[in-house]
């Protein structure tokens, strides 16, 4: 699918390459810092399984992979940041070296609320890689030990983010339009 095929798409911010080649030096670091160990890379569906699959193939020390689903919801008064786990790890952590894969850190009500619910299972280790960062929109702060890019404070879609369930199948990230009911990330 290209680019220009999109109207709702305004450019591209990072291209298959630069993807490419960015999870390939992220892969390596993630490789040296585990030598000798066992990862297991845990998946947060839908939006990470597209980065999760690209970064685990440029990791060369063992890894086993797994997923959870979430759903974020509003309390009465409109207050964001309510997250429930809607589907569970298939596995036990416990012992384990995990690492959470994420596709944005954006408020980090997401990511603090997976890492204390992870934190209580026992793994021997709990770090974070994320895909994206949007740093100017965090609300609480939350820890992020590995990313592959810092992103400006536009909605944005492809490899796994999606706008109404839509575009995560694009190879490349892109800029939404602003008029497409995107300013609630
Ligand atoms: P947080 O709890 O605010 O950090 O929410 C992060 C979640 O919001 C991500 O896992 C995405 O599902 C969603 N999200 C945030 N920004 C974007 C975006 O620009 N495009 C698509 N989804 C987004
Ligand atoms: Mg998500």
């Amino acid at each position: 699918m290209s680019a220009v095929t999109l109207p709702e798409v305004d450019r591209v911010l990072f291209t298959e390459e630069q993807i490419e080649e960015r999870i390939r030096e992220v892969g390596a670091r993630i490789s040296r810092d585990y030598q000798g160990r066992t990862l297991k890379l845990v998946g947060v569906l839908k939006g990470s399984v597209f980065f999760l699959t690209a970064l685990a193939r440029r990791i060369d020390v063992p890894v086993k992979v797994d997923f959870l689903a979430i759903s974020s919801f509003s309390n009465k008064s409109g207050a964001p940041g309510l997250v429930r786990i809607a589907k569970d790890l298939d596995e036990s952590i416990e012992g384990e070296d995990v690492l959470l894969v994420e596709d944005i850190v954006d408020t980090g009500f997401t990511l603090r609320y997976l890492l204390q619910a992870l934190a209580g299972r026992g793994p021997n280790s709990l770090a974070v890689c994320t895909f994206l960062d949007r740093n100017s929109r965090r609300i609480v702060q939350v820890q992020v030990d590995y990313r592959c890019f810092e992103i400006p404070d536009r909605f944005v879609v492809g490899f796994g983010l999606d706008h109404n369930q839509l575009y995560r199948n694009l190879g490349y990230v892109a800029v939404m339009k602003p008029d497409k009911g995107t300013s609630q990330h």
